[in-house]
């Protein structure tokens, strides 16, 4: 269903109770540019296929996503790199091609370096139901990289939806992001690209280098961010579940949340990014900060809800009511077809047709 329009009636037939925040969330899109409800296809089509790789993009282009994901780092030779975290040791062989660098961050490292790890068959190892021989030895993709995904197909057009992560240890990567941008001509087009940041001082430089480009405030709850009810911090070296942690906490009060609102919108942001608790926990589960009365307060203030990151359908269901606006997503196939959009083929199959 590519009209904006019917796709937003079919979602209000599906979710009735929350008309009211989607009809906002819709014009708000619409005014920006920005798919509604925008699909974005978290580090490309992660659950299929090793995060922030070649086929993982793929994927999530063919499977039709609206925005692939991108976390955006630099290397030691100033290249800009798709990488999540700050360090290489969870998704690549680091520490068997650099053992006195296998916990040095991104920075450390030139483009070749990068481009001589291995990002794929962790992926294997980790996830052997979904494990393929052609996941080995895929390699750190470039932005450039991501951006000939982005522009590789004839049919199907997905936007970025940049982060700038660890933004600190990279002072002017928004300026290096605009360049780049703008080299490969992709700020001309409204909401063609959206950026997010958790960081409200990177925040600020996106929003001077790039003051059309729609910009997200990204939320958390505790350090550095959202202050907690509890005033506890998580101790990763506990016995305390992660994902339980964070589903029992709560913003210190309606203000605190409020408060990061204003955040985003004096920061320039068209929007907010907050996290989410999944229905069946794990990795990726982080605080509910999607109740009604936090994605109506930050309706009225003109900001779009886009949440991060959700799986399964009980939570995109859970999420669509309580009036999200888009939703980060490993499995942008398995959204889509709850949106009942139109998803000709399988992952797998596409998957094999991509030549993985
Ligand atoms: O960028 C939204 C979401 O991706 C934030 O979490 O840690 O997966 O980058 P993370
Ligand atoms: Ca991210």
């Amino acid at each position: 269903m590519h009209n904006p329009l019917l796709r937003t009636l079919a979602m209000g037939t599906l979710f009735s109770a929350s008309l009211a925040s989607a009809s906002d969330g819709q014009a708000l899109a619409a005014a920006q540019g920005i798919a509604y409800p925008a699909v974005i296809a978290h580090r490309g089509a992660s659950y299929d296929a090793p995060e922030s790789t070649k086929p993982a993009y793929l994927l999530a282009r063919q499977l039709g996503a609206d925005y692939l994901e991108v976390d955006l780092q630099r290397t030691r030779d100033g290249v800009l790199v798709v990488v999540h975290d700050d360090e290489l040791s969870r998704t690549s062989n680091v520490a068997e091609r650099f053992p006195e660098r296998s916990k040095s961050p991104v920075s450390a490292f030139t483009l070749a370096e990068l481009k001589s790890l291995d990002v794929g068959s962790w992926f294997n190892r980790a996830y052997p139901e979904r494990a393929r021989p052609s996941f080995k030895h895929l390699s750190v993709l470039t932005l450039d990289e991501v951006i000939d995904i982005a522009e590789g197909s004839h049919d199907r057009h997905p936007g970025l939806y940049i982060e700038t992560k660890v933004p600190g240890q990279f002072p002017g990567i928004e300026k290096d992001l605009k360049a780049r941008l703008q080299a490969r001509g992709w700020l001309d087009r409204p909401g063609r690209v959206v950026l997010q940041t958790f960081d409200r001082n990177s925040l600020k430089l996106l929003n001077e280098a790039m003051p059309q480009v729609p910009k997200i405030l990204l939320l958390w709850l505790g350090n550095r961010g959202i202050p907690s009810a509890s005033g506890q911090t998580y101790d990763p070296s506990g016995k305390q579940d992660k994902a339980t942690f964070y589903a029992r906490q709560q913003p210190k009060d309606k203000a605190a949340f409020l408060r990061w609102l204003d955040h985003a919108k004096q920061g320039g942001a068209i929007g907010t990014g907050p996290s989410a608790t999944r229905t069946h926990l794990g990795e990726q589960s982080y605080s509910d900060l999607i109740q009604p009365w936090m994605n109506q307060a930050t309706h009225e203030r003109g900001l779009l809800v886009h949440v991060y990151t959700l799986d399964d359908r009980v939570d995109f269901q859970k999420a669509m009511k309580a009036g999200v606006d888009g939703i980060f997503t490993n499995r942008p196939g398995e959204l889509l077809r709850f949106q009942q959009r139109t998803v000709k083929r399988s992952e797998s199959e596409l998957l094999k047709t991509l030549g993985y």
